[in-house]
């Protein structure tokens, strides 16, 4: 038996239409989940729904921050082994130049769309036992901070202290939660050119190892920790950051 393996599990990823979710998605497919994948865009999903291995998998499109279509989603899901709570905003601004509006913005899609999301899941009894749920947090609000996303630090600092709430209230029944805390991971939005190549270079070179990290290399985590593999781990958030927060 490979402890590793997902085979026989069905697992919700959000966010799976683009970054580090997609990675996740796929990585889960090639170990033999059936995925549910969700997104707002429905074509970058599609375009995800294709890239999986095996059969049988989903996609449904939804807005987790409006409440009605997170209700219906989780209505028409199957019973699940895993969620992935991927889906997530940066928005770069100083405090200072931060509306209520750009406040709400982030905590809603980082903090709330989880929260709830994972409640309204356990009304509607849609986990199996043995369950894992893992939340994509950051290493800004856990193990540091930077200048200009300070509600961003505080959206994924509250998701970790809700992922510790629902480790300890849901280990009766074998249900495990667990944070992956990345570090700068290479995607899309730094190919658009809006941080300039310097820039982003000098940044790599912070990092101990050299670079940013890989889509791929989150989603490795993801399937670690949604596997049996993991069994007596919850609780816990795994640093994924090439060695940056060493310094
Ligand atoms: N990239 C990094 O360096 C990094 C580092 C640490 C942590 N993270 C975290 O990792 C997660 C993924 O980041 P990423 O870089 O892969 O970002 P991304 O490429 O921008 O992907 C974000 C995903 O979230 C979905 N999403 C956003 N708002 C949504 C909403 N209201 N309802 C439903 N889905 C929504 C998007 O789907 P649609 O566009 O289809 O709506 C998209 O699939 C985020 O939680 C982020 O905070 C990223």
């Amino acid at each position: 038996m490979n402890p590793f393996s997902l085979v026989g599990k069905t697992i919700l990823v959000t966010g799976a239409s683009s970054g580090i979710g997609k990675a996740i998605a796929v990585s889960c497919s090639q170990q033999g989940a059936t995925l549910i994948i969700t997104g707002r865009n429905e074509a970058r999903l599609l375009e995800t729904l294709l890239m999986l291995e095996g059969e049988g998998h989903e996609m449904i499109c939804a807005d987790l921050t409006k409440m009605d279509e997170l209700e219906k989603m989780v209505e028409g899901l199957p019973k699940l082994d895993g969620i992935v709570c991927n889906a997530g905003l940066a928005n770069p601004l100083v405090l200072q130049l931060t509306e209520a509006e750009d406040v709400d913005k982030i905590m809603q899609i980082n903090a709330l769309a989880p929260i709830h999301l994972t409640r309204i899941v356990l009304q509607q009894k849609k986990l199996n036992k043995g369950a894992s749920l893992v939340y994509i947090s950051s290493i800004n609000g856990n193990n540091c901070a930077y200048i200009g996303s300070t509600i961003y630090a505080a959206s994924k600092s509250a998701l970790t202290g809700f992922m510790k709430g629902v480790a300890l209230e849901l280990a009766p029944r074998g249900i495990r939660a667990n944070c992956i805390n990345p570090g700068m991971i290479e995607t899309d939005l730094l190919k658009s050119g809006s941080i300039g190549q310097d820039e982003l270079e000098k940044d790599r070179l912070k990092y101990p190892l050299k670079r940013y990290g890989k889509p791929e290399e989150v989603a490795y985590a993801a399937v670690y920790l949604l596997s049996d593999a993991t069994q007596w781990i919850t609780g816990s958030s795994l640093l994924i950051d090439g060695g940056y927060t060493l310094q």
